[in-house]
């Protein structure tokens, strides 16, 4: 299959728009990451998705739709469903209901009970949305365990040959995927951290729980509540190791000198006290470093290096969400110098 990349215009929308509606996949950029599409009432077209990201069967797609009212076609409503839909939508923020019916195809939600649903704010996939008529599911675009695309450059490195179009519209704001908030029990869950904090859905619902899977991994036989928390995930090809906490700079830089062929992944501010190979990520806070994350971790993988040491973040609003992605690329290897 030949991929082509076009930029996100009027003409390449109604093309893509018709790839859908045919069944076929597309790529294309939200806020977030980018997308990797098909129409979610098509079984045969979601199980392509499936097949391009090598992803397991088991680990469901989330549902993008333009207006809340379209979840209720295919699912139940839930408390604070409305009110958290009127001030995060359309953004990152993925919200998981009760399944009311089959009319979302069955690989969509792996035999769960449950759909998760997110209303993206990137113009490009609203009019995707708009123009194919379809509900879409779309994961990440990339190939399973490989960092997610935050530009069409990088889905193209993962995914040439296995879509039939990219739609480019730039680097993705947002840089991490959505927040996903499951709503089904009685206290909402915060299953995978984003850029919407448990603070703001606090500020809406009173109560959130943040799963422990969030930062730690999943005992041995323990059931995940999302099944992408029990894969590894946003791996680089180096080893890496994740150092927080107050003496951060010393300790990268000693961990660093001890180490043949690593590279130190860090922030502008941090890079100026730091001597050695460097990739930079953000200025310093969590949102910025949240935007430059993947992309980083993708150009670690070109350098050819064993082993990154990557700075930490308090895991606390926004930083939960890059500590989350950072100890999952890691496989858990944390140095926190607060609690040596
Ligand atoms: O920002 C995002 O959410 C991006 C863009 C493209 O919208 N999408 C994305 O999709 O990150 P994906 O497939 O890479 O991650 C979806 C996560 C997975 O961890 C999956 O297990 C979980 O959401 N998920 C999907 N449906 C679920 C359900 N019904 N119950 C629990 N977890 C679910
Ligand atoms: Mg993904």
């Amino acid at each position: 299959m030949i991929t082509r990349i076009r930029p996100l215009d009027d003409d390449a929308l109604d093309e893509a728009a018709r790839l859908i509606r045919g069944g076929s996949l597309v790529a294309f950029p939200t806020e977030t990451v980018y997308g990797l599409g098909a129409d979610a009432l098509n079984d045969e077209a979601v199980k392509s998705i499936f097949a391009a990201k090598n992803r397991a069967a088991d680990n469901p797609l989330i549902v993008h739709i333009c207006r809340y009212e379209q979840t209720f076609i295919y699912a139940t409503e839930r408390p604070f469903y409305r009110e958290l839909a009127l001030r995060f939508w359309p953004g990152p923020l993925t919200m998981i209901l009760p399944a009311a019916n089959a009319l979302i195809a069955p690989s969509v939600r792996c035999g769960l009970a449950t759909i998760a649903f997110r209303s993206p704010s990137a113009a490009g996939a609203r009019a995707l949305i708009e123009r194919s008529g379809r509900p879409i599911a779309a994961p990440s675009a990339n190939l399973s365990g490989r960092p997610s695309p935050t530009t069409a450059a990088h889905v193209y490195e993962d995914m040439n040959g296995r879509v039939p179009l990219i739609l480019d519209g730039g680097p993705c704001a947002v840089g991490i995927e959505s927040t996903v908030l499951d709503l089904t029990g009685e206290i909402p869950v915060i299953l995978r951290p984003g850029i919407v904090t448990a603070e703001q859905l606090r500020a809406v619902t009173g109560e959130v729980r943040i799963h422990p899977a969030a930062l730690a991994q999943l005992a041995a036989g323990e059931k995940a509540a999302s099944p992408g928390m029990k894969y590894k995930h946003y791996a680089p090809r180096a080893r890496v190791t994740v150092v927080s906490g107050r003496r951060r700079v010393e300790t990268l830089q000693s961990l660093y000198d001890q180490t043949a062929n690593a590279v130190l992944l860090v922030s502008a501010a941090t890079a100026a006290r730091l001597r050695g190979k460097i990739e930079l990520c953000g200025n310093g806070d969590a949102a910025s470093a949240a935007h430059e994350l993947f992309s980083a971790l993708r150009r670690c993988d070109e350098l050819g290096c064993e082993q990154i040491f990557a700075e930490g973040y308090d895991a606390s609003d926004e930083g939960l969400g890059v500590m989350n992605r950072l100890l999952r690329a890691a496989a858990f290897d944390h140095i926190d110098t607060d609690q040596l």
